[in-house]
């Protein structure tokens, strides 16, 4: 799932009952990160094929966290999303 917060870009995944959260738009060259395949806790970028573990963001060749991760949580039923400030510039 893709949700839009501002100029964000969010995909959320389930894996396995646990919400993770992170930026929408691959860090490569900007492809849909929610339209990916999830396995083994990690994302695969349907554009090119980069992976990252969906609760570090670090992506799995080089190891660097490349993705932005967010933390999440959910109460009553509804996913709150930690995304901080949002700068307007
Ligand atoms: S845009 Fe995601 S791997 Fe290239």
């Amino acid at each position: 799932m893709e949700i839009i917060w501002g100029k964000s870009v969010i995909a959320l995944f389930n894996q396995d009952g646990t919400i993770f959260a992170m930026d929408g738009m691959c860090s490569h060259q900007g492809g849909p990160i929610a339209q990916g395949t999830v396995e083994n806790n990690c994302v695969t970028c349907p554009w090119h094929g980069w992976q990252y573990e969906l609760d570090t963001g670090i992506q799995t060749i080089n190891r660097q966290p490349l993705q932005e991760c967010f933390d999440v949580r959910e109460v009553d039923g509804w996913i709150e999303i930690f995304i901080g400030e949002q700068n307007d510039s």
